[in-house]
């Protein structure tokens, strides 16, 4: 079970014998790949539905192989290298590419080790085998969403800033805050490194001299967050991300991790042009 749906066959079940096609069948379409894998098996497993859902999506031409309609059941595609859609949404069609979210505590390195002993993200992953990245980075004392995965391409360009994927932080800082404070932040704030504009900014909470604000932007500088509510006399005591780009923290407890959904990761994959 990789948490991506209720239906998690996997690709070796060997009650249908003609699952596997033999290498020098023939192939009548494109995207009939010797060898590969039956279509609506590969929707099965990326957690799309049952096997009849998959037919039916299959019937109903929502579903694309390399860019091509496929209507035929018997299509066999092959899961390790073709880029299948369903209504134009990717889905994760390796089983052995992970997507987590991870609720990173404060006082963890984002780092999968550290020299000097300190707690890592590898300290919260148990013993799973696979080599995950994480996709940017939080400060120490951050909290909040990550993303870990072993899709190299999808890590590298969502953390790239040419792709401008949202984020969003929850921050604790020194109330009151005044009026035109989004404003500002929204029109730019002059940092050593240049320029930082947030996207979207409101306050969530004012109590006194506490206040919780809420701050998007698509840029991931180093202590950018921080830095930005300092420079207009708001230092950050605590901060929290959660969300990136179309992933959201919910409720997911700190030091937790779970398996992002396929439609979350259709999501990302679009986000990112992939
Ligand atoms: N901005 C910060 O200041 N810190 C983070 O960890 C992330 C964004």
């Amino acid at each position: 079970m990789n948490g991506r749906g209720r239906y998690q066959p996997d690709f070796n079940d060997d009650d249908e014998d003609d699952d596997w096609g033999d290498l020098g069948g023939e192939r009548d379409d494109l995207t009939d790949v010797p060898g590969g894998v039956r279509l609506q098996k590969v929707l099965a497993a990326a957690g799309v539905g049952s096997r009849r859902h998959c037919e039916e999506l299959i019937g109903a031409g929502r579903v694309e192989v390399d860019g091509q309609t496929v209507r035929r059941f018997g299509a066999r595609v092959d899961p390790e290298h073709q880029i299948i859609r369903v209504d134009g949404k990717r889905i994760p069609a390796r089983q052995d590419i992970v997507y987590l979210a991870f609720n990173k505590p404060p006082k963890v390195l984002t780092a999968m080790s550290d020299d000097r002993g300190r707690r890592t993200i590898t300290d919260f992953l148990g013993d799973r085998a696979e080599r995950l990245f994480h996709v940017g980075r939080l400060d120490y004392d951050t909290e909040g969403l990550m993303l870990l995965t072993n899709d190299g391409e999808l890590a590298h360009r969502l953390a790239h800033p040419s792709y401008e994927v949202a984020k969003t932080y929850v921050a604790e800082v020194p109330g009151p805050v005044s009026r035109d404070l989004g404003r500002r932040l929204a029109t730019g704030v002059e940092l050593e490194d240049g320029v930082a504009v947030a996207d979207r900014f409101r306050v969530l909470e004012q109590a006194g001299s506490r206040a919780l604000v809420e701050i998007t932007l698509h840029e991931g500088r180093k202590h950018i967050v921080r830095r930005m509510l300092a420079e207009v006399g708001h230092p950050v005591s605590r901060l929290v991300r959660t969300t990136v780009g179309p992933i959201k923290l919910g409720n997911l407890r700190p030091g937790e991790t779970r398996d992002l959904t396929t439609k979350e990761i259709g999501e990302l994959y679009a986000a990112v042009g992939l």
